[in-house]
């Protein structure tokens, strides 16, 4: 069976080890269930490279005011960016639970952690994640054409930490004081392979790693192997993160290591892109998931991937607050197809297609 969507009139702070934050939603007892229309609305919002997206003052300009609005909202307001960040923590630490009958595990009521990671839940938890932020976005600064940047790490000219999210640090409300303060050094070179040691490697050998790492992770799959590219199944009833995909683990979490602060010095957290509870306050983690969300879409739309058709995928259910405030449950089902959901991305070179050494 599919995984439920949480009862979030249910929802407990975080564990001990996950400093119990406090990370629930504003409850509600009214649940709108999400419509797909039947075709592409008529504005369609593209999501633009990061680092191109810089050189357009005016996309920077409306971007940072939609976010210092964001930020500015009520405590109360389910839109406001440190409730957004939370809805992230809350489905990745640990603060829902529902209850399996006793014909799945022979114990009465046994309650089973919701885990987004490390599963095929992976794409489209994050698909709709950034859907919903980029509508809220859209409408405080009132505009349909509003999209999100995506930063482009598979491509050289992004494989740095964006400067939108990195100039003018005290004015601006993407920048974060939580990151790795020798990645954000300008010209320091992303190392898609990040453990927790810094790439003795110069530039180019890094650059050239990480489009061999893309074409690798990307392409060494067969187009029906959807368990390597999505992640492992996982069904009600069954233990949380059964294991992730290839694009999970490479690069999307060595990019969230080597953006947050380095975890080999006190206090070793890795706040805020390298743990689950705080990677959404930080700016960065909307672009970065874009690009993990261009991933399915090229893999899709490039590279003949197929959807995975098992009910239990498909059926699977969220909970989000949407720009009016609105408690919506939506489904895997209704994730998959991005013009549905009115967006695209910018086109840009690919080239890991067939990297050289
Ligand atoms: Cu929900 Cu990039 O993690």
């Amino acid at each position: 069976d599919p995984i439920p969507a949480p009862d979030i009139n249910n929802c407990t702070p975080t564990t001990e080890d996950k400093k119990g934050l406090q990370c629930c939603p504003k409850p509600s007892d009214k649940i709108h269930d999400f419509r797909l229309p039947e075709s592409p609305p008529a504005v369609l919002r593209t999501r633009p490279a990061a680092h191109n997206a810089a050189k357009d003052p005016k996309y920077v300009a409306k971007y940072r005011q939609a976010v210092a609005l964001m930020k500015g909202l009520g405590k109360d307001d389910p839109r406001n960016f440190w409730n957004q960040a939370n809805v992230h923590c809350a489905y990745c630490e640990g603060s829902y639970h529902y209850t399996v009958p006793i014909k799945y595990c022979f114990i009465h009521g046994i309650q089973k952690e919701l885990q987004v990671h490390s599963s095929w839940l992976f794409y489209p938890f994050h698909r709709w994640y950034l859907y919903f932020h980029e509508r809220i976005l859209a409408d405080l600064i009132d505009d349909p054409t509003f999209a999100l940047p995506f930063w482009n790490w598979d491509a050289p000219e992004g494989m740095y930490m964006p400067a939108i999210f990195e100039d003018d640090h005290l004015l601006n409300p993407l920048y974060d004081a939580n990151r790795n303060a020798k990645h954000r050094v300008p010209g320091t070179v992303l190392d898609l392979n990040y453990g927790k040691d810094d790439n003795p490697d110069d530039n180019d050998t890094i650059i050239r790693k990480n489009l061999f790492t893309m074409h690798s992770q990307m392409l060494s799959i067969s187009s029906t192997d959807w368990c390597s590219f999505f992640g492992d199944p996982y069904r009600f009833g069954c233990e949380p993160m059964p294991g992730s995909g290839k694009i999970e683990n490479i690069p999307h979490n060595t990019v969230h290591n080597w953006t947050g602060t380095d975890s080999t010095l006190p206090p070793c957290t890795g706040e805020d892109m390298g743990v689950f509870y705080s990677a959404g306050r930080d700016p960065i983690f909307y672009a970065h998931h874009g690009n993990i969300d261009r991933m399915w879409y090229l893999w899709k739309n490039n590279f003949g991937g197929q959807d995975i058709t098992d009910t239990d995928w498909l059926d699977s259910s969220f909970l989000f607050y949407d720009e009016k405030q609105r408690l919506v449950r939506v489904t895997v089902r209704d994730s998959l197809d991005t013009a549905l959901l009115g967006y695209d991305y910018q086109s840009v070179d690919i080239p890991w297609i067939a990297p050289t050494y």
